[in-house]
């Protein structure tokens, strides 16, 4: 049982701890730090929020079935490029934050945060097993009082029709002897303006007094709560929020084709309609859209729709403009080697950034693996990339290193570069004067000088 004793905690006469599910005495517990924080799912997501709370001095415990992670984290180490590793350090040193793979912990944990992947399948219908199964196990450790989030990105109703069932299999009520909320979690890896605590968040419980209670958990770390009515519109607001992203930059994408068509440049097009200081919003064009979210959440909605009879028309046409991208990508490689004197099978191509997006080191569903794996499914052999976050990869089931460095031996070595990612830390000078030839993707090399002559930027409408 629990080493901890709070305040509030009575000793029955057989020892074993009674804990209170009262709202009032949780909620003096929340705002007196007299609580203990569990994080199961120790991700991009997880591990983020887990620090944040014991860097407060709250005792946190993290929990995954990634041995690789806990036994990291165990040794103080971090894996997670955005948080501090000396923070990771200082707080496995002075023990305000532990790791296991071992559920039994929930029980010593007021408040437990679910932060596990929701992928989907190779159809493209949501997987929301990590989400099941890692609710049976707290459910086999759940107690009055308990206060249970879940932040996984879902479909509306995951909350209410698959969790809380499940956690009340034995017979405890949300909102009288537990406590049960979804807060969607807003972070964005490699922002470093926008971070946990800066980033307002949403909670929606299953009543007033889960809702209350989730608020109040949240704000010991996060300066702005907003409480909605229920979970369902907060798992419906996360999706609109990916949706909306999703919408917008299939738009520009396909006017960035379009453009390509009718010689006009979409980034200078993107750049004047920003000038007006309401109503727009720039979105830019790219090879495609990855990552575990705008890719994979949109196909969430449309799935669970399907069960009223409702297709999302802007979902599906915005999945197809967005996946079309790694396809046009490579019709734009594919252009420029038939001007060169060399064969597909010849050509050397080099990929410049390999990862979802900009100084990032997640690869999850990113479009430059999927323009990697066309060139190779097109008859190409000699394909490579750098990426300084991604030393190794697989494509096609086949393990790839990055190249070493970046350097003009390297780059002139090629026939075409394709500057798939746009990292802040890619020399665009040096690319643009060391390389033969240089598709776009990104507007990367806008300010190099005399770039025209070598890049080839997607959507500039050269004719
Ligand atoms: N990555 C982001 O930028 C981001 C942003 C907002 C929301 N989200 C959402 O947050 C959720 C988590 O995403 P992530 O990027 O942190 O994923 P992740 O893959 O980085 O981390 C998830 C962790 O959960 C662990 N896990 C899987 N099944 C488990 C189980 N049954 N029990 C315990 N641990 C388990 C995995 O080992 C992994 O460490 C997803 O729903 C995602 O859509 C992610």
């Amino acid at each position: 049982m629990a080493k901890k004793t709070h305040s509030s905690l009575k000793k029955s006469t057989s020892e074993a701890m009674v804990y209170s599910s009262d709202p009032t005495t949780l909620l003096s517990r929340i705002r007196s730090q007299d609580i203990v924080i569990g994080v199961v799912g120790l991700g991009y997501v997880g591990l983020p929020l887990a620090v944040e709370f014991a860097m407060k001095g709250i005792r946190t415990i993290g929990i995954d079935i990634d041995n690789r992670k806990i036994s990291a984290l165990q040794q103080g180490h971090n894996y997670i490029q955005d948080i501090s590793s000396e923070n990771v350090a200082q707080c496995i040193a002075n023990k305000t934050l532990s790791a296991t793979t071992d559920f039994s912990v929930c029980g010593e944990c007021d408040v437990i945060y679910i932060c596990v992947p929701t992928p989907f399948t190779p159809n493209k219908e949501p997987d929301i097993s990590h989400i099941v199964h890692s609710t049976e196990e707290v459910a086999k450790y759940l107690r009055d009082g308990h206060i249970v989030i879940l932040k996984s990105t879902t479909f509306p109703g995951t909350t209410t029709k698959y969790v809380q069932p499940i956690l009340e299999r034995m017979g405890k009520k949300a909102g009288k002897d537990y406590y049960l909320a979804f807060s969607p979690e807003r972070i964005d890896p490699g922002n470093t303006t926008w971070h946990t605590g800066n980033t307002p968040i949403v909670v929606g419980g299953v009543s007033a007094s889960c809702t209350a209670l989730s608020v109040a958990v949240n704000e010991l770390i996060i300066d702005k709560v907003i409480a909605v009515s229920t979970p369902e519109v907060a798992e419906m607001e996360k999706l609109l929020e990916n949706i909306f992203r999703s919408v917008n930059i299939a738009l520009v994408n396909e006017l960035a084709q379009l453009c390509d068509r009718i010689g006009v440049n979409i980034w200078e097009v993107v750049e004047a309609a920003s000038t007006k200081p309401f109503g727009f919003m720039p979105f830019f064009p790219g090879p495609g859209i990855g990552g575990h979210c705008i890719l994979i959440d949109p196909y969430y909605l449309s799935w669970m729709a399907r069960e009223v009879d409702f297709v999302t028309n802007f979902i599906t046409l915005a999945a197809e403009v967005n996946e079309s991208m790694p396809f046009y990508v490579r019709s734009m490689i594919e252009r420029e080697i038939a001007r060169q004197p060399v064969t597909m099978e010849k050509a050397k191509i080099l990929l410049l950034g390999m990862a979802f997006k900009r100084d990032v080191d997640d690869l999850r569903h990113s479009p430059a693996l999927k323009v990697a794996e066309l060139l190779l499914e097109d008859g190409m052999k000699n394909v490579s990339y750098y990426d300084p976050y991604i030393p190794e990869t697989e494509i096609h089931g086949k393990k790839v290193k990055s190249e070493k460095k970046l350097t003009p031996q390297m780059l002139e070595k090629f026939d075409i570069a394709v500057i798939t990612t746009d990292h802040t830390s890619f020399d665009y000078e040096m690319i643009v004067k060391h390389s033969k030839v240089v598709i776009d993707t990104r507007n990367a090399c806008k300010k190099v000088k005399g770039a025209k002559k070598k890049v080839r930027l997607l959507g500039e409408g050269k004719k």
